[in-house]
């Protein structure tokens, strides 16, 4: 394990959290008896790092001891030996890279290279304070490798071409989203959903409590909800207004073989082509012209919301229409795509 030490001079001599932090440092105590609330050094010392812009300087660390009654050196030395705590000031925006077996078999070190070129050496924090990045070891998000961590959030399935993208979009103030940069839904197979395939399974309606029958002391049977069974949604869609019935986008008829390569849309695969052909979608021109509210209503019918305007499929499909190529386009042309190939493609 790397020696970690943390940076004295960047501290300065004081620290205090935040006021509205304060309910959160009371819940966390109220966890344990008073005499054991050392217990809550961990969750203690994570709310002073995200009160002092992204890092644990020592005085931050000396009034986590002195809140919790721990002598200095107890605090320091749970302070240096996680690597979720940082020693050192770091960007408005922390980059963590992952670069353990099983992302870096898939090419975690080209994105090493994308952070050293944007952003410089390791722990450098750009000029304009917005950027710094750091090597870490597995963030448990393997399936989707490889991944980096940008504050709170996860961005998988990345290429040295989309992390790049991202870094100049934060660089830039632009919102990027976190999530999945390939055509799948989180961790899911690509192409869309091959065998899963039952709503229930991602709508949240499996997420209730389960009480195991049997137990000797199992708590009773939840009463049933005394309303008729609505279809569950999650908060996020429930917050929504969902797309009206007339927000369809419009729909064509066309003589078989006359369909556009909808996969040549980064983020379509055979999957998602099938789903837009059955929708009445086939060309271009159609994606071309949706317009916002009719990508609402294609992003709630398939499932995968802010995908169509993250991946840019009407940009894409704007130039596809007008007989040009996108980057993407070319490679699905020369077959180097793999998830953009039908069964039975070679
Ligand atoms: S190896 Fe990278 S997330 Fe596990």
């Amino acid at each position: 394990m790397a020696l970690r030490r943390f940076d004295i001079e960047a501290g300065g001599d004081s620290f205090s959290f935040k006021p509205e932090t304060e309910p959160t440092i009371a819940f966390w105590l109220a966890k344990y008896p008073e005499d054991k609330k050392r217990s809550a050094v961990i969750p203690l010392l994570w709310l002073a790092q995200k009160d002092n812009a992204g890092w644990l300087s020592e005085p931050a660390m000396r009034e986590v001891a002195d809140r919790l009654e721990m002598p200095y050196i107890r605090v320091y030395e749970v302070a240096t030996f996680y690597t979720m705590f940082r020693l050192q000031p770091v960007g408005k925006f922390h980059v963590q890279l992952c670069g353990t077996t099983p992302c870096m078999l898939r090419r975690a070190n080209d994105l090493k290279e994308v952070c050293q070129s944007k952003i410089g050496n390791k722990m450098h924090v750009t000029d304009d304070g917005r950027l710094s990045w750091e090597e870490v070891e597995c963030l448990g998000a393997c399936v989707n490798a490889p991944m980096v961590q940008i504050n709170d959030y996860y961005y998988e399935d990345l290429t040295p071409e989309s992390l790049g993208e991202i870094l100049s979009k934060i660089e830039n103030g632009v919102e990027v989203q976190p999530g999945t940069y390939v055509d799948r839904l989180n961790s899911a197979p690509e192409g869309g959903l091959t065998s899963l395939t039952e709503a229930g399974l991602f709508d949240g309606s499996r997420n209730e409590i389960a009480v195991l029958p049997n137990l000797p002391d199992a708590a009773p049977e939840p009463e049933p909800a005394p309303v008729a069974a609505a279809p569950k949604t999650t908060l996020i869609e429930a917050a929504k207004p969902k797309p009206k019935a007339d927000d369809k986008p419009d729909v064509i008829e066309i003589a078989a073989g006359e369909e556009d390569d909808l996969k040549r849309i980064k983020g379509i695969g055979p999957v998602n082509e099938k789903a837009l052909n059955e929708l009445g979608v086939y060309k271009f021109r159609q994606i071309a012209a949706w317009t916002p509210a009719n990508v609402d209503w294609v992003e709630d019918f398939m499932s995968f919301p802010g995908r169509i305007e993250r991946e840019d499929w009407i940009a894409q499909a704007k130039q596809l229409a007008a007989g040009e190529e996108t980057e993407f386009s070319k490679r699905v042309d020369a077959g180097e795509v793999e998830s953009s190939k039908d069964e039975g493609d070679e």
